[in-house]
């Protein structure tokens, strides 16, 4: 079993080159679907969820080669139309073929999700949207079989901004008749960055980015060339761990305008900031401040921030209350983890109330998903003692070269088996 080795780190110094982003490419790649031919994807971080997508896309029929940071994809005039449980069981992700699918080809059987880590995740926003533009689905041992004679474009107001439901209506709406209106639509700039794909395959698209999206449907789409957009929760990662740990470090490829709230909040902390055009520089104090924590849709703090957050909280001067609002059940599973690494954190509902000591003490502590994973990581950076991080394969799942890239900036971390 692989674990990731942490010992206290100080002053970090140096650049970080910041990967394409995980939440994207998986959408990108599933969006290949919509042309037959070949599709080139660039930025392509070198993460195990790529390979479980590729997996998928073959299962479908499409002939996908990866390099390191790029992706081909060769997608036939004839695709396979299920996603089968081993994969959507492995990625949840892997429920955003049902709108190329369906809007290609009218059908798919896709395998229904399960909750998992994060708790109960619901698709009903994605299969009512769906259903508003004319898909009918039946649920049969455990698979979701839609069919649609012909999609057509409506107007769809989303209960919520979901960012999955938001993606899969929009790779439907790109091939049905007539106009859809995605009212409520999630903003998050990789939502953009599918936008921006999907109108160099020949969709006509207003409003991405913003929370109304207007998609006029086309006959046919052709293959692309994209490249992904930056890992701003990747960045969130690196400017956590020069929190916890103080220095100074060179985010290469971060997007300032894509993190501006959490910006705010880490200056609020004490950190000292700046967009330096091509990336971003930040630089630690020797003790941050505590502050308050909400999180919310895009443009709001992103719940997968919210782990880096409560960490540099356990080391901050005073107290900080992090209020979760997008994931039932508060998302706090790695709290237990953090504690046992001495961090004072109660919790109620979904609240966390984070009372910061100056430093932890290094524990055994197990990664349950990504976030809280590499989360446990950055702490460590602050643990007297070493802190072994189990789980490390839900790192993988969204971490390009975690490990390397952190030891690159002098923090004492390294991977072992057993
Ligand atoms: N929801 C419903 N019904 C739906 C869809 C969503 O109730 O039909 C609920 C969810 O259960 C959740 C909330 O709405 O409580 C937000 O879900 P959303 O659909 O916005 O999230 P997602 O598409 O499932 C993506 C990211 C997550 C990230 C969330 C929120 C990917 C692959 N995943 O999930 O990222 O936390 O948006 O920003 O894009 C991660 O990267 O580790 C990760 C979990």
């Amino acid at each position: 079993m692989e674990q990731i080795i942490v010992r206290p780190s100080s002053g970090l110094r140096g650049e970080v080159p910041i990967s394409g982003a995980k939440n994207s490419v998986l959408k990108l790649m599933a969006a290949t679907l919509l042309a037959p031919g070949e599709s080139v994807l660039h930025n392509v971080p070198a993460i195990s969820d790529v390979g479980i997508m590729a997996e998928l896309l073959r299962a479908m029929g499409a002939d996908v080669t990866l390099t390191p940071g790029t992706a081909r994809i060769v997608v036939p005039e004839v695709c396979g139309l299920e996603a089968p449980y081993e994969l959507v069981e492995r990625m949840r992700a892997s429920i955003v073929v049902l709108g190329p699918l369906l809007g290609r080809f009218g059908r798919a059987r896709v395998s229904l999700p399960g909750g998992d880590d994060l708790g109960p995740r619901p698709i009903d926003m994605h299969l009512s949207g769906l259903q508003r533009l004319g898909a009918r689905f039946e649920s049969e041992h455990g698979y979701i079989e839609a069919r649609a004679e012909v999609l057509r474009g409506t107007e769809v107001l989303l209960e919520y901004p979901s960012v999955g439901a938001t993606e899969n209506l929009l790779m439907a709406a790109v091939l049905a008749k007539g106009r859809t209106v995605i009212e409520n639509a999630a903003r998050e700039p990789e939502i953009y960055d599918l936008c921006e794909m999907l109108a160099k395959m020949g969709a006509s698209i207003v409003g991405a980015g913003t929370s109304t999206i207007e998609v006029e449907g086309v006959e046919r789409l052709s293959p692309v060339t994209h490249s992904v957009v930056p890992d701003r929760i990747e960045a969130a990662t690196y400017l956590a761990a020069v929190g916890v740990a103080g220095g100074e470090l060179t985010l290469r490829g971060a997007r300032a305008g894509h993190m501006e709230m959490l910006i705010e909040k880490l200056r609020a902390m004490g950190m000292t900031i700046s967009d330096t055009g091509n990336g971003l520089w930040a630089m630690a104090p020797r003790t941050l401040h505590s502050v308050d924590v909400v999180t919310l849709p895009y443009p709001g703090v992103a719940t997968d921030y919210k782990p880096f957050l409560v960490a540099m909280l356990s080391v901050a001067d005073g107290v900080g209350i992090v209020t979760e609002n997008i994931f039932q059940g508060g998302r706090f599973g790695y709290i237990d983890e953090l504690r046992r690494m001495r961090a004072d954190i109660r919790t109620q509902g979904h609240h966390a109330v984070v009372r910061g000591t100056t430093t932890l003490s290094g524990a055994r502590v197990k990664a349950r998903d990504i976030r809280a994973g590499a989360a446990l990581v950055v702490a460590g950076l602050r643990a007297e003692g070493e802190t072994a991080v189990t789980g490390v394969e839900h790192i993988d799942r969204g971490y390009d070269a975690l490990v390397p890239k952190l030891a690159a900036v002098g923090a004492d971390v390294t991977r072992v088996e057993g």
